[in-house]
């Protein structure tokens, strides 16, 4: 890893073995993008990447130039990175390189979550100020290289240096020039229980984009997209991925020009956004994680896993194994006592669950939505004993307990509102939209900030409680703050998210052993930002299995398997109603933080058999299902064959589990090769089916076979039975255990 300066031709080369990326000082000041990709040679000059005829303009109208961090009003005419309204109402801006300076490590960026890091000489940072001496302006542009990562990790500061405020207007975390525009845009796109589908699509002239203005990241679109050449697959092929460590309103966009360049840029959604910089005052950017692949999707996923994993999640769940999780919302939804809960953790504990989770119900007068969101005190009519008597007594079942929280909110009916109608989101002239009989609560606010963090401490702190589901089921409308004037209501969403990140990052603080879930209906603001303070995230209140095979494979384009809650839940499915066989439930939910959203009470025998084999499967393999390397095979987006399969594989190759499911049964379609990946050519692998399937003809399982690595990923796996015969029906899975010999 190195950051170079050449002090004859202005470049920046940050290095290290998997990437490179390089940064010219153009002649007349403008920093210029020079490459970005597959390492290239130290001491080298790579000036000649950018055409000499674009140099040196006074000119610059129309020009391709490539910029690092464009501003618009002199000639770019493509989407800019940075847009200032300056005292006169122009909005004009030149920056020039003034100075740059090289720093050990990582700075933190206060308020926001980032990546850091922990040993001497992992990072290195490239800070590089750029000024506009009219304006009177300091752009401080930081660049993190790691050691062995493919990722250059970006963000900006914005410095008024000037007597008079600034009105920042737009404050991108990343701007990328890109010499051609033979790309897809890959976007993780979708809505309430069908999240992060994949999308991909042709750049074309003009701009696309995906975006938010719901006050989260969003179910719709999340903060991350992708740049792939037309042939990249999973295996082969140049990709560009682009990351936001952010959790609010964003946007990530690409622009092509006429001579065919693109441009992307990501960072907060400009949209309804503007920060008052009073002199002086800096804004910093969150920041956005940029990686390279030369060889696929597959390897732009890992390098997001590892960085997710081991440098943005933080605290003491970071590097522990996840529970096993039972949770009681789909089996009761609200309506519970203890002896039913214990009654559904007792149940659950002889199948070997771990961790019992209380969902939502349980405090103030909570019988359905309508009612006491802000009022965390227990509900005695349902909890006589309160949280702490049925926390001891799930503890003393020798399981842990966690809760279900959504601090963010306040309903109507509730004494917060009776008390503080205030403290609720909207305009006071307007009438305030309520959704899921809830408002959301003002987190601009540091009183609301204050109450939260009081009124959750008393419960987190009364009980033996271990784990937390932090829920947010509506987005944002009538945003406005009466506490901030009126030039400063643009401030409002970011403020809303620093005020969340506050909250988060207090109550993590103060209870350091507990492990934080986020989701916000489901998955809808399950992003880099999130993973800061709750390393796992609940995927999606989709909990079919067919569905789950869609959402699970578009989360791991960049969320680890550590960080997707994956349950098992009850048929007929309660979001689409189909019926799935208990065995390929399991065999989807094990790729992840695994669990049951059901009530085992009403199992079968033959159920409960086959969940409590599926646990002690999870258990056996629970390391490799949370942190192996993971491996799209066949895509449940592309073509009709109905199949889909992914495989784990340890970090030493020595094991992996392979899962292949079968979705629409296929009449006579005949056995079928796939091909493994991420295995040790050289090992031979015993390959085994895995079943826990109790009293299913249809599922004998053959004898385990010895295969080589090499076979196994250059001929494939043989595939047989899984679709020969019409008593297989649909919905079908395989799990393959391969353990090296
Ligand atoms: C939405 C979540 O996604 C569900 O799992 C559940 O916790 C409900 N909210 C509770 O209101």
């Amino acid at each position: 890893m190195s950051i170079e300066w050449n002090q004859e031709s202005r470049e920046f080369h940050l290095r290290n073995d998997r990437v490179s990326y390089v940064l010219r000082v153009l002649e007349n000041g403008w920093l210029g993008h020079l490459y970005f990709g597959s390492p290239l040679t130290e001491g080298r000059s790579y000036a000649h990447l950018v055409p000499g005829e674009f140099l040196g303009y006074s000119n610059r109208v129309g020009e391709p130039v490539p910029f690092e961090y464009p501003s618009g009003g002199s000639g770019d005419f493509r989407i800019p990175a940075v847009a200032i309204e300056l005292p006169d109402g122009s909005g004009v801006l030149d920056l020039r390189y003034a100075s740059h300076r090289t720093l050990p490590g990582k700075p933190v960026i206060p308020g926001l979550p980032s990546t850091y890091v922990e040993v001497g000489g992992e990072a290195e940072t490239l800070e590089i100020t750029l000024s506009d001496a009219v304006a009177q302006i300091e752009v401080r542009l930081l660049y993190t290289i790691y050691r062995d990562r493919p990722l250059i990790v970006r963000g900006a500061r914005i410095a008024n240096a000037g007597q008079a405020p600034l009105i920042l207007r737009s404050a991108m975390s990343a701007s990328l020039d890109l010499p051609d525009s033979e790309w897809q845009l890959i976007s993780l796109s979708g809505d309430w229980a069908r999240e992060r589908h994949v999308v991909r699509q042709g750049l074309r002239p003009g701009r696309q984009s995906v975006s938010s203005l719901r006050g989260s990241s969003s179910a719709q679109h999340n903060p991350f997209v992708a740049l792939a050449r037309p042939a990249t697959t999973e295996d082969a092929g140049e990709a560009i991925g682009i990351c936001l460590a952010y959790s609010g309103n964003f946007l990530a966009e690409t622009e092509v020009e006429p001579f065919g360049t693109a441009r992307v840029r990501a960072g907060i959604n400009p949209e309804g956004f503007s920060w008052l910089l009073e002199p002086g005052a800096e804004f910093a950017t969150p920041e956005a994680v940029l990686a390279f692949s030369a060889t696929g999707l597959d390897e732009l996923s890992h390098a997001y896993h590892d960085l997710l994993r081991e440098r943005m999640a933080r605290g003491s769940w970071r590097d522990k194994l996840r529970p096993i999780v039972i949770n009681n919302w789909e089996a009761t939804y609200f309506d519970f006592d203890e002896p039913k809960l214990l009654a559904i953790a007792t149940a659950a504990k002889e199948m070997g669950i771990e961790m019992f989770v209380l969902d939502d119900g349980w405090f103030g007068r909570r019988d359905d939505d309508s009612s006491s969101l802000g009022d965390w005190t227990v509900n005695t009519a349902k909890l006589p004993g309160g949280i702490e008597s049925v926390a001891r007594k799930v503890e003393a079942l020798g399981m842990r307990f966690g809760i279900w929280i959504e601090p963010e909110m306040v309903s109507r009916r509730s004494d917060l509102f009776a008390k503080h109608p205030d403290w609720a989101i909207g305009v006071p002239s307007r009438p305030k939209t309520e959704s899921r009989n809830q408002y959301v609560l003002d987190m601009s606010r540091p009183e609301v900030v204050d109450y939260l963090f009081d009124a959750l401490s008393a419960i987190l702190g009364s009980a033996p409680i271990s784990y937390v589901k932090w829920d947010m089921n509506r987005n944002i409308t009538e945003p406005f703050s009466p506490t901030l004037p009126a030039w400063r209501q643009g401030e409002f969403f970011h403020r809303y998210i620093l005020g969340v990140y506050a909250l988060y990052d207090r109550l993590t603080e103060a209870f350091p052993g507990i492990l934080f879930e986020s989701c916000a209906s489901g998955g809808a603001r399950f992003d880099a930002g999130m993973l800061a303070f709750a390393p796992q995230g609940w995927t999606s209140d989709n909990t079919d299995a067919v569905e789950r095979l869609k959402i699970q494979w578009g989360t791991s384009m960049v969320y680890p398997l550590s960080s997707m809650a994956a349950h098992v839940s009850a048929v007929p499915n309660h979001q689409v109603g189909r019926i799935t066989p208990l065995e390929t439930r399991a065999a989807v939910a094990f790729f992840g933080a695994f669990g049951y959203e059901l009530d085992p009470t009403k199992l079968s025998a033959d159920e409960t058999a086959e969940v409590a084999q599926q646990v002690a499967f999870y258990k056996k393999w629970r390391e490799l299902f949370q942190r192996g390397r993971f491996h799209r095979l066949i895509s449940p987006f592309e073509d009709d064959r109905d199949v889909t399969a992914w495989m784990t594989v340890a970090v030493d190759a020595r094991s992996a589990v392979v899962g292949y499911y079968s979705i629409l049964n296929r009449p006579n379609s005949g056995p079928t090769r796939l091909k493994l990946r991420g295995l040790d050519p050289a090992t031979s692998y015993r390959v085994s089916i895995w079943t826990a399937a109790v009293g299913d003809e249809n599922d004998e399982s053959p004898s385990p076979i010895v295969l080589g690595g090499d076979v196994l990923m250059a001929a494939g796996l043989v595939i047989e039975g899984l679709r020969l015969s019409s008593t297989q029906g649909d919905f079908r899975a395989r799990v393959y255990v391969l353990e090296s010999i």
